[in-house]
């Protein structure tokens, strides 16, 4: 199984109702959500994702780059987000803020930023739905595909692998038709990409393009 969610970070702010339109061929649309104080940079917030979620042909992956997911995150699911993922760095108890997530009905997702290990999550992964390894420093969209965080990519497809676990294994940052497949090969399943996706003339081409790439590569 693969998953394509094109981030809208790279999208037509003025005009978001049409470009989420454009990508109806999109398994999920990415919605980076940044507080100016996780990261140096400012999106969006849960009014903005009620609305999305009303007018979306897909359903919301929405990524909280955010200090305190503990107080925030829930209003993003209420919102009617369709998964939920906060980062590991920010939060104080990642286990209950899933299962709070769990409740309110949506998916719960932890992120990685490149430089944090998953080794502590190794033996949770049944308390999350998606576990995001950031493959560049989240804020910006743009950015090169660091292949550095690889083997913690390897490490989760194995510990999912090796418990049973159903565990959606995402990456963001720099995907596109090349580093894609190389993702792919290292155990992703679901694959965030924004300029690769909406930098094209037709973004659902390039979604079609992104999949049979990923699938080449199915392990
Ligand atoms: C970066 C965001 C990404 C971003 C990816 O902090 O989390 O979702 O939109 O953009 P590209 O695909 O251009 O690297
Ligand atoms: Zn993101």
């Amino acid at each position: 199984m693969v998953r394509i969610n094109p981030s809208i970070l790279s999208a037509d702010f003025a005009n978001l109702q049409a470009e989420v339109e454009r990508i109806s061929s999109a398994d999920f649309v990415h919605v980076d959500i940044m507080d100016n104080h996780f990261v140096p940079n400012l999106t969006f917030g849960v009014r903005m994702t009620q609305r999305l979620h009303e007018v979306s042909p897909r359903p919301l992956d929405v990524h909280l780059m955010i200090d305190d997911p503990d107080r925030w995150a829930p209003d993003y699911a209420r919102a009617g987000a369709e998964c939920v993922t906060f980062h590991a760095e920010a939060t104080t108890n990642p286990i209950e803020l899933a299962r709070t997530l769990r409740s309110i009905g949506s998916r719960a997702g932890i992120a990685l930023k490149p430089g944090t290990p998953a080794g502590p999550y190794l033996e949770l992964l049944d308390e999350f739905d998606q576990v995001l390894v950031m493959t560049v420093e989240p804020g910006f969209g743009g950015q090169s595909f660091m292949e550095s965080t690889m083997p913690k990519l390897e490490l989760l497809r194995a510990a999912a692998d090796r418990t049973g676990s159903r565990v959606w294994l995402q990456v963001d940052g720099g995907i596109d038709l090349a580093t894609i497949a190389i993702a792919r090969d290292s155990g992703a399943d679901t694959f965030v990409a924004g300029s690769a996706v909406f930098n094209s003339p037709d973004p659902d081409a390039q979604i079609a393009l992104l999949r049979a790439a990923a699938q080449q590569h199915s392990h």
